[in-house]
């Protein structure tokens, strides 16, 4: 028999109280029979329209309904429940939940384990259209999914408050199903690999206090390393000065010059099975580097440039069996510069992206972006969220390392 992806997992399931509650059980119960261990917390309304000892049945595993009975009663508790957890779905999720999370209010079971989750949270809507269209919980989804919270929107069908053909019906079973062991698949297959990423611009120094850089925040590169560890890699983040916090699990080398970046990437190279170059390096540092804070008076009329190493050049040269994955930020003929680059530095993908628009590159959150790759075939530039595009860089590296 094939062993289903779901054996060996952990699974938190967290109800509450909609009708569609009693759903529930039956994927409690289809995610226990393929393997998964699935621990379930439900909100004490969700308790009204289902009980408890059903979960319990099902997955044979005590269930978290309240936070200051179970918790010292059973062996789980709000902290404990997430601790192996591969994945956290929420399903049903009310209109109710949804605000809960939205805001981290932690006033019940469910809303509390929720804010204890470092795995990947999927919230399951199901509700009334009109609760649906309401412009409270639409924005309170934009919130999470802006947080990185997956949601699967709900289907058009007849409601059971008897409306016909309307939008906030609870999938089928097997549609959820699949679409947990589609993510806990991916969620496999950059296992055992190493990936490293460089990010953020950067600093070259002047003096001990001023410096020419370029303009990156990080953001590209460090949804990248996330994508990468969420798919199961070991992550390498060399990373110039940035103000995010780096993801979970991955290891940071802190770099301020782009010497000191390319010495980085060097000394990880060899570990390597991709490496994914999101860097804004600065292609020429001062010739002369004061090491006190040069005054006011003695201003140099005019600041020596000389040219940095190229570090994309460098690991196409030193490289043997790794992926190489560049980004290319360019104002003109973005494609036709990006395809020369990518060319020239033997790359197996180029990202090309345009950072002529204020709403894209840089500050962020959206990127404008083309895929080239098999030295020169081109895709179109288009409008990605970076996260999404993230997704879709990792994807790509896991098909060809598979
Ligand atoms: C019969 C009945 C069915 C309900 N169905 C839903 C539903 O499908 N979706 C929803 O968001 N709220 C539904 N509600 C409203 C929620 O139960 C209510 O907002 C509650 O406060 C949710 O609590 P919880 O999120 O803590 O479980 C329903 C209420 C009743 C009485």
């Amino acid at each position: 028999m094939v062993k289903s992806i779901l054996e060996g997992k952990t699974v938190v399931l967290g109800v509450s109280g909609g009708i569609a509650s009693y759903k529930a059980v039956d994927l409690a119960s289809k995610l226990t029979q393929e393997g998964a261990t699935v621990k379930v917390v439900m909100t004490a309304n969700a308790t009204k329209f289902v009980g408890s000892i059903t979960f319990q049945a099902v997955t044979h595993q005590p269930v978290l309904t309240n936070l200051f009975e179970d918790s010292f009663q059973s062996a789980i508790s709000h902290v404990s429940i997430c601790k192996d957890a591969d994945i956290f779905i929420v399903a049903p999720a009310t209109a109710n939940i949804i605000a809960k999370a939205a805001h981290g209010l932690a006033d019940d079971a469910l809303s509390t384990t929720l804010l204890t989750a470092s795995c990947t949270i999927v919230m399951v809507p199901a509700m009334n259209s009109q609760m649906w269209l309401n412009k409270a919980t639409q924005h309170n989804l934009n919130v999470l999914k802006n947080r990185g919270i997956q949601i699967i929107e709900p289907e058009v069908g007849r409601l059971a408050c008897g409306d016909e053909q309307a939008k906030g019906r609870f999938p089928e079973t097997e549609f959820i199903l699949n679409y947990i062991k589609g993510f806990l698949g991916k969620a496999q297959s950059l296992r055992g690999k190493t990936i490293l990423i460089t990010a953020g611009g950067t600093r070259e120094p002047i003096d001990s206090v001023r410096f020419i850089g370029n303009r990156s925040s990080g953001k590209m590169g460090y949804a990248i390393a996330e994508a990468a560890k969420t798919k199961g890699a070991n992550v390498i983040l060399i990373s110039g000065p940035t103000n995010l916090q780096p993801p979970f699990g991955v290891s940071v080398v802190y770099v301020e010059t782009a010497q000191q970046m390319l010495q980085a990437v060097i000394n990880n190279l060899s570990q390597a099975d991709a490496v994914v170059m999101t860097a804004a390096v600065s292609d020429f540092r001062p010739a002369m580097k004061s090491n006190k804070k040069i005054k006011k008076e003695s201003m140099p009329s005019s600041i020596e440039l000389e040219l940095n190493p190229d570090i994309l050049e460098a690991i196409s040269n030193k490289k043997d069996k790794q992926l190489v994955i560049g980004f290319a930020a360019e104002t003109d003929n973005v494609l036709e510069n990006a395809t020369k680059k990518l060319k020239k530095k033997k790359l197996d993908l180029m990202v090309a992206n345009n950072v002529s628009y204020p709403d894209f590159g840089f500050d962020s959150d959206f990127i404008l972006a083309a895929f080239i790759s098999d030295y020169g075939q081109q895709g179109s530039l288009e409008k990605y969220r970076k996260t999404e595009l993230a997704e879709k860089v990792v994807e790509w590296i896991a098909s060809k390392l598979a």
